[in-house]
């Protein structure tokens, strides 16, 4: 029964492009490519998940966890993050939980060959201002752990303001660390964005 009818629910996105990125929906041909840096413990586990163990299991994943969780919580699909001219997905940028009707987490993972070069700040940009003109979204939000000082900095390169420091909590192992909560108003991004 696991193997549900979820795609009469599924809420598409549309393609887009940014300055050096391509986003589009990841699917179950993507398992290889999304394997290669999901099974890698330095991205799978600040993502707060174990490094995927198999293209076997990616492939189940992207079939069946990831479009249930997306129908369950009425998300939309998320993308798959590639180079302009390609078709390789190299990471991701979604919303992956509800908080509310109108406010939405979002989350991201890169593969650590192309760290440091403003990726995942473009990519999430590129999902951000849809979310606000698009999916009529009023907050965004993004959790990271204390020692995640990349994904602090995106956070924070993207406007967010840290609205929250939640003390000893535990990491995807199990390790004691704060969880910090960041949190991005319509109204901040218009600031910034001209409103629509
Ligand atoms: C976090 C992550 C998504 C960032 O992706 P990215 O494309 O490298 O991010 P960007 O290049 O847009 O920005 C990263 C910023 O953090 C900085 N940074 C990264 N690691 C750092 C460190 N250890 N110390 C100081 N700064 C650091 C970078 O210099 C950059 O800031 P800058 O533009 O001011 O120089 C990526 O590292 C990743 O996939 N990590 C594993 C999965 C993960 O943690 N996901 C987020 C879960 S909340």
């Amino acid at each position: 029964m696991s193997n549900n009818n979820n795609t009469e629910e599924k809420i598409s996105l549309p393609n887009l492009e940014t300055d050096r990125l391509y986003l589009r929906e990841r699917t179950v041909a993507d398992a290889e490519a999304v394997f290669e840096y999901a099974s890698l413990p330095e991205v799978s586990w600040p993502a707060g998940f174990p490094p995927v163990k198999t293209v076997e299991d990616e492939v189940y994943y992207l079939e069946h966890v990831l479009p249930k969780r997306n129908a369950d919580h009425h998300l939309p699909s998320g993308y798959g993050i590639c180079f302009k001219g390609t078709d390789k997905v190299i990471g991701s940028v979604d919303f992956n939980l509800r908080h509310a009707d109108d406010v939405l987490e979002m989350g991201y993972t890169l593969h650590p060959d192309y760290w440091g070069q403003g990726m995942i700040t473009e990519a999430a940009q590129a999902l951000i201002d849809l979310g606000f003109t698009q999916l009529g979204l009023h907050k965004i939000e993004i959790g990271c752990y204390d020692y995640n000082v990349g994904s602090r900095r995106v956070a924070e390169k993207l406007g967010f303001t840290l609205e929250a420091t939640i003390r000893d909590r535990k990491d995807a192992q199990g390790k004691r660390c704060a969880d910090l909560r960041y949190g991005l108003l319509k109204s901040e991004w218009e600031k910034h964005h001209g409103s629509i």
